[in-house]
């Protein structure tokens, strides 16, 4: 989640859709992202929009509960009802997302989860994902989500070692997460993930092979790997500034990104978007995939993004606005835009150029395909799907994707 919304069109006060962008949702799947915009404190390199009790308090503007906020979510999935009207598809996966879902009581988790079972109904099989920090959760929390219909639970691990942890500034002890993996197979769950972050001032590439050996050998199915971004106006870009800590160069996380790929791949991981590996395909995560090919979305809570159709909109960013509008029986949206057909070339390129099954030739303009017949002479590109009309990154691609997207975004 952004820290900074976009500029855009006003959005109207009930949220209504131009008629264009429901053509043909029958044939598209339908998410549902739900933001929980609370943490028990603030990490460091964090900006996405969540906020601690003591920040609500000093940001002033409309009261924002989070003893309330489940049924004020719940206000917005009745809104989509009415705006998607009657658009017969259930949900076919749910992710709520931090923040720390799991600040809230489990109850709570649940009910926003009946009110889409409610509203829209719940395809056959949907993927139904929570994120949840490790020192919130215990065995009685994690049997309550399980009962609840979640079936998939993504933890923050970040690192194993402990003055790794420190710099990032977590609040759990080394051990933990492997110990939530257990707890979360035990209560039911049959897909978990585990966030990993590489690149933190401080970090060996000892420290990162302990951190993905514990990570794999906790048995989740599912892995991602980021490198640690450090985010203007965060206190970790502060502290950085005032060199109180290192910054890691790029040289060091393309070694850590090739100690990921090694690691997880010896320990049955195969990798389907370039920062994230799954044990099989089953083990992917269906929503993130949703996101990346252009799917439709809905994302409830304050500064969540939304796309159906070709139109984009985001909510308004404080919990405390946001709280308001739907009191008052507004669409929470801040503004919109309908994205031009060339907007969405170019993003289909960005998002499907880093997934393992890459993007077609045939979305790429002149100067774009050039590009990426010199990337394949670089060997930067996959030959055999290549000859077959697919852009797909090489390990070596993988390294520099985002150079290679935007040769080829020409
Ligand atoms: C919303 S957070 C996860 C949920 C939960 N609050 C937690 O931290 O455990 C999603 C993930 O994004 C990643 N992340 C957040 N900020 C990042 C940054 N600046 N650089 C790299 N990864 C980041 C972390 O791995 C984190 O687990
Ligand atoms: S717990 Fe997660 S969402 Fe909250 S500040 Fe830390 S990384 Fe950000």
């Amino acid at each position: 989640m952004p820290s900074a919304l976009p500029d855009g069109e006003p959005m109207p006060e009930d949220g209504a859709l131009p008629r264009h962008a429901l053509t043909g949702a029958a044939g598209r799947p339908l998410g549902f992202y739900l933001h929980v915009p609370y943490c028990a404190t603030r990490c460091g390199y964090c900006d996405f929009n969540t906020y601690t009790a003591s920040e609500l308090r000093g940001s002033g503007g409309a009261p924002a509960s989070r003893d309330t906020y489940a049924d004020t979510v719940v206000e917005e999935i009745r809104l989509a009802r009415k705006v998607l009207g009657d658009d017969p598809r259930p949900v076919r996966t749910v992710f709520v997302g931090g923040g720390t879902p799991t600040l809230l009581p489990a109850a709570d988790l649940g009910r926003m989860l009946a009110a889409l079972r409610d509203e829209f109904g719940l395809a056959p099989g949907a993927e139904i994902t929570t994120e949840a920090n490790p020192d919130s959760v215990d065995p009685r929390y994690l049997a309550e989500l399980r009962a609840a219909g979640y079936n998939r639970v993504s933890f923050g691990m970040q690192s194993a070692r402990q003055h790794v942890l420190k710099i990032l500034d977590r609040t759990h002890t080394p051990g933990r997460p492997e110990a939530c993996v257990a707890e979360a197979r035990a209560a039911g769950f049959e897909h978990v993930n585990l966030d990993l972050i590489y690149g933190t001032p401080g970090e060996t590439d000892d420290d990162w092979r302990a951190s993905l050996d514990a990570a794999t050998g906790a048995g989740p199915d599912h892995i991602s790997a980021y490198a640690l971004i450090v985010e203007e106006g965060t206190r970790l870009a502060r502290r950085i500034r005032r060199g109180e800590i290192p910054m890691t160069d790029d040289d060091v996380h393309a070694d850590r990104y090739l100690i990921a790929e090694d690691r997880l791949t010896a320990a049955g991981f195969t990798w389907y978007e370039v920062s994230n590996w799954a044990t099989s395909p089953a083990a992917r995560c269906r929503h993130n995939e949703l996101y990346w090919t252009g799917a439709d979305w809905w994302g409830a809570g304050p500064g969540a993004h939304s796309h159906v159709g070709g139109v984009r909109w985001w909510n308004v960013k404080h919990p405390g606005g946001y709280a308001q509008a739907l009191a008052e029986g507004r669409s929470p949206g801040a503004g919109r835009e309908v994205l031009p057909d060339e907007d969405r070339r170019v993003e289909r390129i960005l998002l499907e150029l880093r997934l393992a099954a890459g993007c077609p030739l045939s979305l790429l303009a002149p100067a774009g395909a050039r590009a990426a017949a010199r990337a394949l002479a670089d060997g930067l590109l996959e030959p055999v799907p290549y000859a077959a009309g697919r852009a797909v990154l090489t390990l070596r691609g993988r390294l520099l994707a985002d150079a290679v997207v935007r040769d080829l975004v020409d």
